[in-house]
This record gives structure tokens, sequence and C-alpha cells, in this order.
């Protein structure tokens, strides 16, 4: 099957009350691993590469990966750039046939990050590519912050209405109380501005930092609207974790396939489970 834009699953997902699953994609490993997992559970999947899985394993080679990986597949797969800070790397990503890309504005000041969407939304909408944008801040969990500073980083719901009305993108990732990397405690999401921005706009809304956030608390946001659920982390430590493993048991093996090849059945394994608590599970 040929990439499809990740506007066409999300309209469905939105339409049938589940959220797809975006995965991060480093190597090959981890590539055959989301897409077999899509397979074995007959489920959409995004592969989704950030602008340091880019300079670690190279466009061509992470755009190439992918389309073999999809080419061969019965599911739906999707080719999704990951906060693309650049504009000139967002055009490189569309050029190398990425299926839609992300543009994380975030950073900017609401009227800048308005007009670089728009950019963004210019060059991509006529080549179908579909384009995310990115309000309020995401940051990580190792940002040193206060409670107080955490929700002015939250999306504000009147400022998401607005956003949307001024770019006309496909999909918007808010920020409610979620962060990128390993959570010290539990997240606390903000339901009730999920529920508010869900009022305002009614294109699907997407939910970053998503690792690590209990099970019942995604199935939750996803009923209130999210419809793409992002996992790196937890795909970093099932790999991670299994190859740690192995050395440790067998710290003579020499063979990288040995070590390599059950850190990718663990992936397949997470990422299985994660298809399932988002519902995406039987919607290829
Ligand atoms: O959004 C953050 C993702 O986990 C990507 O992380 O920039 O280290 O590849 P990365
Ligand atoms: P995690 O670090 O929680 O896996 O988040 C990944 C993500 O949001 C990628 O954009
Ligand atoms: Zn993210």
């Amino acid at each position: 099957m040929a990439l499809v834009p990740v506007s066409d699953m999300l309209y469905k997902a939105q339409k049938e009350g589940y959220a797809v699953g975006a995965f991060n994609a480093n190597n090959m490993e981890i590539i055959q691993a989301i897409i077999a997992a899509a397979q074995l559970e007959n489920s959409p999947v995004i592969m989704q590469a950030s602008q340091g899985a880019i300079s670690y394993a190279g466009l061509d080679f992470i755009t190439g990966m992918v389309k073999i990986a999809a080419e061969a597949s019965k599911v739906p797969v999707a080719l999704h750039l990951d906060h693309g800070t650049d504009f000139d790397q967002v055009v490189k990503c569309i050029r190398s046939g990425f299926s839609s890309v992300m543009y994380d504005g975030s950073k900017l000041p609401l009227d800048e990050n308005i007009a670089m969407t728009n950019k963004v939304l210019e060059i991509a909408r006529p080549i179908g590519v579909s384009v995310e944008a990115e309000l309020g801040k995401i940051g990580g969990t190792e940002d040193d912050i206060h409670v107080s500073e955490k929700e002015a980083r939250y999306t504000d719901p009147e400022e998401a209405r607005y956003f949307v009305a001024k770019t006309g993108i496909e999909s918007l990732a808010i920020a409610i109380g979620t962060a990128h990397g390993q959570y010290k405690g539990e997240p606390e999401l903000d339901f009730e501005r999920l529920a508010k921005i869900k009022s305002l706009i009614d294109i699907p809304i997407v939910l970053h930092g998503s690792s690590g956030v209990p099970d019942e608390a995604v199935k939750r946001a996803i009923q209130l609207g999210i419809c793409k659920v992002n996992i790196d982390t937890n795909i970093r430590e099932a790999f991670v974790y299994t190859m740690r493993k192995v050395i440790q048991e067998k710290p003579n093996e020499i063979d990288p396939r040995k070590i390599l090849g059950p850190a990718r059945d663990a992936v397949v394994k997470i990422i299985r489970a994660k298809m399932k608590v988002f519902g995406s599970s039987g919607k290829a």
C-alpha cells in the first residue's frame, strides 16, 4: 500500500471514536516492529520521524525503510514528520515523500506560529500532505517547572479556536499536562481543558508525551476528542531494556542480531498493547 496522509486516518478515527498510534521510528528494527504490530492488530499506523531521528538515520534511509514497510503491508501506513521546527526541513521531508508533517511553532508568539503554519500549509495542501500544528508548550519531563508555570504552558481553548480558524490545519497538538520522556510520578491530565477545546474546534486533536500516561487516562482522552496518540519513550524502554537484559544474560554474545532481534520483538509487544488501548485494532 502507498503511504496515506495522517488526516485520512484521523477523520475516520474521529468518526468512529478511536485513536491512531503515532510511533517514533529511529532505526530499521523499530520500523519493522511497528509494521509487524500493525499487521498483527490489523490497525492503521503512523510512523513518525523526529529531526533527531532524521539526523541519526538519514532522511533517505528513514523514507526508504518506511516506504518498503508500507508497500509490503495490508494496513494503511503514514509517514509523518514529528516536531518539525525548521521550514527547510519540512520542505525536504515533503519532497522525500512524507505523507504528513508536523510544524511545531509552539515556541513562537501566536501570530508567528500562525504565519509559519500557513506557510507550511501553502506547500503541503496542494499535494495532499496533511499538516499538524502545536499550540501550548508540551516540554519534557526533565523541565523543572512549578505547577502554576505548567498551567501557563497549557493550551488556551479560545486561542485554539482562533488558531484553527486562522490556519485551517488538519490536526492540532495540545498541551494538557503530558510531557515528553519518562515521568517521575503519574501525570495528571487536564480533561476539563480538553473538553473545552473539543467544544470549540472540530478537527482531530493530538496527544504528545503519551508514554507513561495510565491506560484509563488515555482512553478518557480519546473519548474527549484525542485521535492521534504519540509514543516514543515506551518504545525506547522496551528496546533498550531488552538489549540490556540479553547482554547481561549472555555477556559473550557478539552477534548483534541476537541482541537486536529480541529487542525488536519487545517493541512489537508494546505497540500491540498500545493499539488495543487506543481502540485502533481491527480498524485497518
Ligand atoms: O517528541 C519527542 C520525541 O520523543 C522525539 O525525540 O527528538 O530525541 O528524537 P528525539
Ligand atoms: P513520549 O516521550 O511520551 O513517548 O512522547 C512522544 C512524542 O510525543 C513524540 O512526539
Ligand atoms: Zn511530541
